[in-house]
């Protein structure tokens, strides 16, 4: 029987049910129908294809348009996945008003159910005028990838203090949920502890509520540098090079194609 997307208050119930929440990113139709087979619980199209479908060194790059262009083909394939999209640099950091035409954008051009915006108390005003003008907002702590070059690199955030401040604020602002990326695990727990929205961890230790990886660092198709919160679960390089050789190698011999591969007269 055909099962109705996740909604976000469903989303949001998981936590008081005890039920862990799984998110893997897509970027392309053919991967998110694969995850939403999986049942997965949340699918974000993020901006982190600015470097694994871009192969930028950040997550700058990656335009507005850009992003509707790939989250309208995740958003045609997902069936039962609530459906998270990224904001991307600068798009919620232009005023509250030029936030929401942005954001109105991305639901009305995707069929996707929410955002993501990285930020927490400095970003309150942008989540509760987004959420007045009926758009879910999923809000990112701790490590901010697109402020990279003000934090210095992609480093740990250790400032308890304004890590708990951020939460709070994202939470009482109306986001629906936290991403906690890159922070020591027992503020992670604490955070989990003290909010009532689910937080979803990255590199934040497993007392979150949900945990997001990239799909592209889960199945090992990532090349360079694979941070230490990964953990891969295929190698999906080695699988693919191994698959064009062979190609190459019955192109070479005449093998490819054969008979039964041809059309006859
Ligand atoms: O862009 C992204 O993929 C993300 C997740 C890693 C949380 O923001």
């Amino acid at each position: 029987m055909h099962r109705p997307r996740i909604t976000v208050p469903e989303f949001g119930a998981f936590k008081a049910a005890g039920k862990k929440i799984s998110v893997l990113t897509a970027y392309d139709h053919t991967m998110a129908k694969i995850l939403d087979s999986a049942e997965i619980e949340a699918i974000l199209v993020g901006d982190s294809m600015s470097m694994v479908v871009q192969g930028h060194d950040t997550t700058l790059p990656v335009t507005l348009d850009e992003i509707i262009y790939h989250a309208e083909m995740v958003g045609r394939a997902v069936e039962r996945a609530l459906v998270i999209v990224d904001m991307p640099f600068p798009t919620n950091h232009l005023g509250v008003h030029k936030a929401i035409e942005n954001a109105g954008r991305i639901l009305k051009e995707t069929h996707c159910q929410a955002v993501k915006l990285e930020g927490g108390a400095e970003q309150s005003q942008v989540i509760s005028g987004l959420v007045a003008a009926g758009i879910p907002v999923m809000a990112h702590v701790g490590l901010r990838p697109q402020s990279v070059h003000t934090m210095g690199g992609y480093k740990v955030q250790r400032d308890r203090e304004q890590l708990l401040i951020d939460a709070r604020a994202a939470q009482d602002a109306g986001a629906f949920g936290i991403v906690l990326e890159c922070i020591p695990g027992t503020i992670a727990q604490e955070i989990t502890a003290m909010l009532r929205i689910p937080t979803i961890g990255i590199g934040a230790g497993n007392g979150c509520d949900g945990q997001v990886l990239v799909i592209n660092d889960l199945l090992g198709l990532t090349s360079g540098y694979v941070p230490r919160f990964v953990k891969q679960y295929a190698d999906l390089k080695s699988v693919i090079v191994d698959a064009a050789c062979r190609f190459r190698d019955d192109v070479r011999s005449g093998d490819f194609p054969a008979p039964e591969h041809a059309f006859r007269g």
